[in-house]
């Protein structure tokens, strides 16, 4: 949680005890000790705001409490809350999964793609994520498919660094499971994914960084080397080890 001061006390106070007040979305009561989120949100529409496995402040040393938060319950917030209004315009959306509307966005109008892609990524990505120390380790499994596609976890380590940098603008930088089994490491622009129809870059993610701004910039300003560096240690081995286990079962 953000440390208590009368501005932020004030700004909590506003979000309802934790509740969001992002549009398209209701008040609702505060999410049970430990958890963070509006959890018990009611959505306007049939895509809701997941909540976080963690508190806001239990990754810290690496991404400060006001920036989970924010990114949390206004980035993402703001995204689920677009797709609901996207889903009353074009009501066919709420049957769909995310997955399937990925699938093919390619013939969906930007807001869609912007905000389903958006949504799928960041509810991806809180789970990919552990606070340091709690994350496990690749199983023998996983580590013998990064031996034997980048060498060594280090190797893989290097490869996904490039491509967290070497995104220009915003995006997402990705290890992905390919159709053949074999692991890659890319990019995609915006809230783009590999999961998208018509993505250069596909495949199933098993784990993905957030290089927006938004995701770093309290702490680290233009930074994003030292945040990439940083958030190497938050990765939920144990999320992404069932995530390869089951694309490539
Ligand atoms: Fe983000």
């Amino acid at each position: 949680m953000i440390r208590p001061n009368l501005p932020t006390f004030a700004f909590l106070m506003a979000l309802g005890a934790c509740t969001t007040s992002v549009p398209g979305m209701t008040q609702a009561a505060a999410p049970p000790p430990g958890v963070q989120g509006p959890q018990a949100a009611q959505p306007a529409g049939p895509f809701t705001l997941p909540p976080l496995p963690y508190a806001y402040d239990a990754l810290t040393s690496v991404i400060d409490a006001q920036t989970m938060e924010l990114h949390h319950q206004r980035h993402h917030g703001a995204q689920v809350a677009a797709l609901n209004a996207a889903a009353a315009a074009d009501p066919s959306l709420g049957a769909l999964s995310l997955e399937q509307i990925l699938a093919t966005v390619s013939s969906r109008p930007a807001a869609v793609r912007n905000n389903a892609g958006g949504h799928w990524n960041h509810s991806f990505f809180w789970t990919v994520m552990a606070p340091v120390g709690q994350g496990g380790e690749p199983s023998p499994a996983l580590q013998a498919a990064i031996n034997r596609d980048f060498s060594s976890l280090e190797g893989l380590r290097t490869a996904f660094r490039t491509a967290s940098m070497g995104r220009f603008g915003s995006g997402w930088a990705w290890l992905v499971v390919r159709p053949d089994g074999t692991l890659a490491v890319g990019s995609t622009p915006n809230q783009d994914n590999p999961l998208m129809d018509d993505s250069p870059f596909k495949g199933t993610p098993i784990f993905g960084n957030d290089v927006w701004e938004h995701a770093f910039y309290l702490r680290y300003q233009n930074r994003r080397a030292e945040y990439v560096d940083g958030w190497w240690s938050l990765i939920n081995w144990n999320e992404v080890n069932r995530r390869f286990a089951a694309a490539t079962q």
